[in-house]
């Protein structure tokens, strides 16, 4: 049936039937599965619109807004709750499956049957994720006019895709059985949603399993010495709820009281911001200068800085640690190299290794070492297991490994997806001239998704690095903050600020709230300050 077609009928049911019959009949028709193909109708290359895509948002705009039942959603999970999926005609139908010695229920598809999702529209981060019981599926995107195959699914196989090259597209995914096939899982989301969606799957039968399950399972003696009855005895409702307070966020006027809102000599917008943020969280950084000093027995304090750069945060936790201290660099720099040992030579004796650090070999160290360090430079590291193992194996017992001002984001220093819709919605309520783009001279009307590791090594892995972090270390102290911040205020952006003009200052007070808000309410940090100690010293 055609957009076209469809909305006909709706006026009509409406017309007939009133208003929530037509809903109801929209709704079942969004549901029913079963190959509702739209009439090919060519789209592009048309004269108005610059791409596939932007035809069909034009097409899906003009004909389906109307409908607000018919909108596109941004996510879908095959479960068994929606019954509509089964056709009249038997050719697709719910039914039981043993698949890996476990009992499941699948759509059943006969040979040629297909079924698609409701209208929905692809985002940067959307994954398909499908797996079958049985025989083997056609996946594809299905836009009017134009069907992009997305890949063939097998049994046995658990399939996932990232369907970001489809960004912006409008459509239904479509499942097509090349032979008899059964589908287990079926879920298009935002891949930080598919393990959330995966568990409402089948949520209904997943929950009588569960409880018919424990019922039972309390009787094993294993569970015999905690003393339980096997007798059951009646019980009230609790009289009262338990409401916790709702916490006031601060807004950007809260953050412009605060009394760390005073600008100073040497702030910058970036700086400003994040000292605003500290402020707001209540934290800071773990003191380094205090820990190296801590650590100072007999002897200079050694020191080794990975990536050390012009090792700038060295000079100042040693200098502010006033303990007698050599250190070794390790940068694949010579030029950055000798300015680092320019500004460390007044505050302790310096060493340097010009070498890829990817490449490092603790055995060509003559002697372990009370820090390992490494400032915003794991972030750049390919072989991470050799660099933090290496790192581990140079530590004397009791030493430690920090990580300092390190970026753990997605990796490709990108935006975790959760925190995108937060950052955007700051970013957007900035005025225009703090939106302008230093690299092109564009106003940007949301925060750029690039990944900066395509070219180069920035973020490689960087969402690796807390994993393999536990790998080879114990945290002693670790302070993570900044969701999205730093995207607002980097270099991009950055000298659009001018801390002289109060609306620059009111922006950054409003970035701050936003930032602080989406941390609170369980934003994903993306950058770490942090002291380990190793779990295995090999010296
Ligand atoms: C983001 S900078 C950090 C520099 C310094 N730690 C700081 O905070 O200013 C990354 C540093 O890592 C160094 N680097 C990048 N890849 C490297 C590699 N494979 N081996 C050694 N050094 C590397 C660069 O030369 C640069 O100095």
């Amino acid at each position: 049936m055609s957009f076209r077609l469809r909305s006909a009928v709706r006026r009509a049911i409406c017309g007939l039937f009133g208003e929530e019959a037509a809903a109801r009949a929209a709704a079942l028709y969004r549901r029913a599965a079963v190959a509702p193909q739209p009439e090919p109708e060519p789209l592009w290359p048309d004269s108005e619109h610059a791409s596939p895509a932007a035809a069909f948002r034009a097409y899906v705009d003009e004909r389906i807004d109307e409908d607000a039942d018919s909108r596109a959603a941004d996510e879908f999970f095959l479960t068994e709750a929606d019954g509509s999926f089964a056709s009249a005609d038997g050719s697709v139908a719910w039914a039981a499956a043993a698949y890996r010695g476990a009992p499941y229920t699948g759509l059943a598809l006969r040979a040629g049957a297909s079924v698609s999702t409701p209208l929905l529209t692809i985002g940067n981060d959307t994954t398909l994720v499908c797996e079958i019981a049985m025989g083997a599926i056609d996946v594809a995107l299905q836009v009017p006019g134009v069907t992009r195959d997305i890949g063939r699914v097998e049994v046995p196989s658990l399939v996932t895709v990232d369907l970001s090259a489809l960004n912006g597209l409008t459509g239904w995914i479509s499942m097509r059985a090349r032979t008899d096939a059964v589908i287990l899982k079926w879920i298009v989301a935002r891949s930080d949603r598919v393990g959330l969606l995966h568990g409402r799957s089948n949520y209904a039968r997943r929950l009588a399993t569960e409880s018919q399950f424990f019922t039972g399972v309390y009787d094993h003696e294993i569970y015999r010495s905690r003393g339980q009855s096997e007798d059951a005895a009646p019980f009230d409702a609790p009289r009262g709820g338990f409401r916790p307070d709702a916490e006031r966020l601060p807004d950007g006027d809260a953050v412009g009281a605060l009394p760390a809102a005073d600008v100073r000599s040497d702030d910058n917008a970036y700086v400003y911001g994040v000292r605003l943020l500290e402020a707001l969280v209540g934290r800071s950084e773990p003191d380094f200068a205090s820990r190296l000093a801590a650590l100072h027995a007999n002897g200079p304090v050694r020191l080794l800085s990975l990536c050390s750069g012009v090792a700038g945060i060295e000079r100042q936790i040693i200098e502010r640690a006033g303990v007698p201290a050599e250190i070794t660099l390790y940068d694949i720099n010579p030029t950055l190299m000798g300015r680092a040992a320019a500004t460390l030579s007044p505050f302790a004796r310096v060493f340097g290794v010009i070498g890829d650090v990817n490449e490092i070999d603790p055995q060509r160290f003559d002697h372990p070492y009370d820090v390992v360090m490494c400032v915003s430079g794991l972030h750049h590291v390919v072989e991470l297991e050799r660099v933090l193992s290496a790192a581990a194996d140079l530590l004397v017992p009791g030493g430690e490994f920090w990580v300092v001002g390190e970026q753990i984001g997605r990796s490709g220093n990108r935006l975790w997806p959760e925190v995108r819709d937060a950052a955007n919605s700051a970013f957007r309520a900035l005025p225009a001239e703090l939106r302008r783009n230093s690299i092109d001279g564009v106003t940007d009307a949301a925060l750029r998704e690039m990944d900066y590791s395509s070219t180069t090594f920035e973020g490689i892995r960087s969402e690796e690095i807390e994993a393999l972090l536990s790998r080879y270390f114990e945290p002693v102290e670790v302070y993570r903050r900044n969701c999205f911040l730093w995207r607002t205020l980097e270099p991009s952006y950055f000298a659009n600020y001018d801390l002289n003009v109060p609306a620059h200052r009111a922006a950054i007070h409003g970035l701050v709230a936003a930032e602080y808000a989406t941390w609170r309410t369980g934003g994903r940090p993306t950058e770490t300050w942090a002291a380990y100690r190793a779990r295995q010293s090999a010296r």
